[in-house]
């Protein structure tokens, strides 16, 4: 056999081992709820988790192995209540192990098994870094408690700056909540993902985890109230943000605002129709996606 024929043999042989058992990775056939119309964004290539906690699932990621972080996560908003609760970390054992429990599990105290240390991120990769960790999916969106313990998973984080994850990225997901809790009838849907660096990324520890230029969200709300005030008109039944993760990138997809709190200047988010956001997508990864199902377009 030439070699790339047998290495087509082995990784085809070794896909026929690594099939999970439980469908928690590589499918997200179990948790297509999360998605509008049950349509997992398209366009963009990576892991599918079904997000599993206590026996429930409770969103979706397609998650990058190569870059130890998610693409985006996909989640059901629901009015919040309660607190955000204390931060207990944890990971995904089946990342590691295949046949393993598809709940995610919380670290330990002491060492972390090598395998999944080698599968995902871990605590130690943000500990003592320049960065937060960023939540795709926030707890802020969520009503049950353990919706919202949830998403405190590694693999539904990013490395993002204290002034984006603390300041403008936290009020736009602050002003989610309250617009579609003012205005949203049915299910809003949300999807929150990543823009990689065009070239020079910066990683944590080592070149494990890559840090993002930006981060997206959408939502797709196709039950809304349609006596909806002037400055909301654009807003319903879908729309999009991008929010700067490094002050220092150029401004043609996010301009900053000279006039914003040093700490959170250059962190600026930038609200627009679902339309613009495809577009920079598209433009950023040389490839067409699609967010929502028809874009959200609400033909039922
Ligand atoms: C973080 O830095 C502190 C102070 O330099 C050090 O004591 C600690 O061991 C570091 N922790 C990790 C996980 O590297
Ligand atoms: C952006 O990056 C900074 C670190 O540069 C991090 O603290 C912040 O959480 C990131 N924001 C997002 C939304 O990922
Ligand atoms: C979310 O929206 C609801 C309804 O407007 C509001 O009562 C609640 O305080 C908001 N939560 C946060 C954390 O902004
Ligand atoms: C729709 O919004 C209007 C004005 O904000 C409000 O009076 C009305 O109660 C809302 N309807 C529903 C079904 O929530
Ligand atoms: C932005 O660039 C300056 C100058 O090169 C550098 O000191 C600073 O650390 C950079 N900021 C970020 C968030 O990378």
């Amino acid at each position: 056999m030439s070699r790339l024929v047998s290495l087509v043999v082995v990784v085809l042989l070794s896909w026929g081992t690594w099939r999970p058992a439980a469908a928690d990775v590589g499918d997200f056939a179990p948790c297509l709820r999360f998605f509008y119309r049950s349509w997992p964004p398209k366009g963009l290539l990576g892991t599918p988790i079904c997000q599993r906690f206590l026996n429930q699932y409770r969103f979706a990621t397609l998650y990058s192995r190569a870059r130890r972080s998610p693409w985006f996560s996909g989640y059901l908003y629901t009015l919040p209540a309660g607190k955000r609760p204390a931060a207990s970390w944890k990971f995904e054992p089946q990342l590691a192990y295949p046949g393993a429990d598809g709940n995610m599990t919380p670290f330990p105290p002491g060492p972390v098994d090598q395998n999944v240390v080698e599968s995902q991120a871990v605590e130690h990769d943000y500990i003592n870094s320049t960065y937060s960790r960023g939540h795709m999916d926030p707890s802020l969106h969520h009503r049950s408690h353990d919706d919202r313990l949830a998403t405190f998973t590694l693999t539904n984080v990013v490395p993002q700056k204290a002034g984006s994850n603390d300041g403008p990225w936290q009020i736009l997901e602050q002003r989610v909540n309250k617009t579609l809790a003012a205005y949203c009838l049915g299910d809003a849907y949300i999807v929150t993902g990543v823009i990689p660096y065009q070239s020079e990324e910066p990683w944590l520890n080592n070149h494990r985890v890559a840090v993002p230029e930006y981060m997206w969200s959408a939502y797709c709300c196709p039950k809304f109230n349609s006596s909806l005030p002037e400055k909301l008109k654009d807003f319903f039944p879908t729309y999009a943000a991008i929010g700067r993760n490094d002050s220092n990138s150029t401004e043609e997809i996010v301009p900053v605002d000279p006039a914003a709190k040093k700490q959170f200047r250059g962190y600026d988010v930038r609200s627009m129709p679902l339309e613009t956001l495809e577009l920079v997508l598209k433009e950023r990864f040389s490839a067409v996606v699609s967010v929502f199902y028809e874009r959200c377009s609400g033909s039922d």
